[in-house]
């Protein structure tokens, strides 16, 4: 990586834990559970086989399906954090998904226990602060929204700081999940959830209009209404951006068309993010480089995307300074 931006102390707040492990650690930890693989779940050149959207997330569901106790959860979240502090991450919280794990029978509370584990090495090895996002699947409807929020708003967690909810955006509709929404933020969690990736501006509307939400998971596409632009700049609504991912979904055809610029020009808070790293033949630390590259962004703007991005994250206050502090202005 080039040197200036190798040292650029960055942060990722828009990544999912079950779309970072690569398909050797799939396999490894398919094997040592005795998991036979779905055929057809890598390329020739070994990465994950898909081709759209809906194809992403069945292979994602797949990947997942190795999983299968709670040293595994502690095995990818090591991994995936210590990946994001070789690359000069000062701090990044990752999408969690208790229906991915529950669906292998593996408890919420055996998760948590698995992935804390996790932080905790990499925090004392690694110069990196992580933290844990509850992430409720779209797909799988309101009901199972609600008994995720419950799951975690009755088992708090330390390294547990927000809420979210990612999965098939042309499913059921924002309001839908108001009740979920609603329990985790009335305790005290701050949420954010995934809009206007493959839905348009419409779906960022009602993202902000029916969700107590700070935060939209990529967002992107509200670049197709200016007055949404205003709203989400005037409401500190941050934008979690991850271009690698957008290209390879095929929601821009290249990173000319894509809108980060247009965004930040905005006024509206910024981060660059991976995504599904192990999907997107990406990085945290790849993203930074292509906004150097294709958005010709200044080390100086680079800086301060990651600290816009502090300032979005859902750690506590003190953190935050402590964090900030770190980044040059
Ligand atoms: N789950 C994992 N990655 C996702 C994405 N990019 N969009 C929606 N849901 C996801
Ligand atoms: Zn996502």
């Amino acid at each position: 990586m080039d040197n200036q931006i190798k040292n650029i102390p960055k942060v990722e707040l828009h990544s999912h834990l079950e779309g970072t492990i690569s398909p050797p650690l799939v396999r490894r930890i398919a094997k040592r559970n005795s998991i036979t693989l779905k055929d057809g779940l890598f390329t020739d050149e070994d990465k994950f086989a898909w081709e759209d959207f809906v194809g992403f997330l069945n292979a994602y569901d797949e990947a997942s399906f190795c999983l299968r106790k709670s040293i595994d959860y502690e095995d990818i979240t090591y991994e995936y954090f210590k990946s994001c502090a070789l690359e000069g991450v000062i701090y990044a919280e990752t999408f969690i998904s208790p229906d991915h794990a529950d669906a292998v029978g593996i408890s919420y509370q055996e998760m948590i226990l698995g992935c804390a584990k996790g932080i905790e090495r990499v925090e004392k090895e690694f110069d990196i602060v992580a933290r844990l996002i509850i992430s409720c699947v779209r797909h799988l409807g309101p009901e199972k929204a609600i008994e995720v929020a419950k799951l975690m708003t009755d088992n708090p967690h330390k390294y547990v700081v927000g809420f979210g909810m990612g999965g098939n955006e042309y499913m059921y509709t924002m309001n839908d999940f108001s009740p979920a929404y609603n329990i985790a933020v009335n305790a005290g969690y701050p949420c954010t959830t995934h809009a206007g990736e493959v839905c348009g501006p419409e779906s960022v509307w009602d993202a902000i209009n029916c969700l107590p939400v700070s935060r939209i998971g990529h967002g992107v596409r509200s670049v197709e209404d200016r007055e949404l632009l205003t709203e989400l700049a005037n409401r500190n609504i941050a934008l979690e951006i991850c271009p690698g991912s957008n290209l390879a979904l095929n929601v821009y055809p290249n990173w000319e068309s894509h809108p980060l610029n247009e965004i930040l020009g905005s006024g509206i808070s910024v981060s660059l993010n991976s995504d599904d790293p192990a999907f997107f033949d990406t990085t945290v630390g790849k993203e930074y480089l292509n906004g150097s590259k294709f958005f010709n962004l200044s080390t100086k703007e680079l800086c301060n995307i990651s600290a816009m991005a502090i300032k979005a994250s859902f750690v506590d206050k003190k953190t935050k300074s402590r964090l900030l502090s770190k980044i040059p202005q």
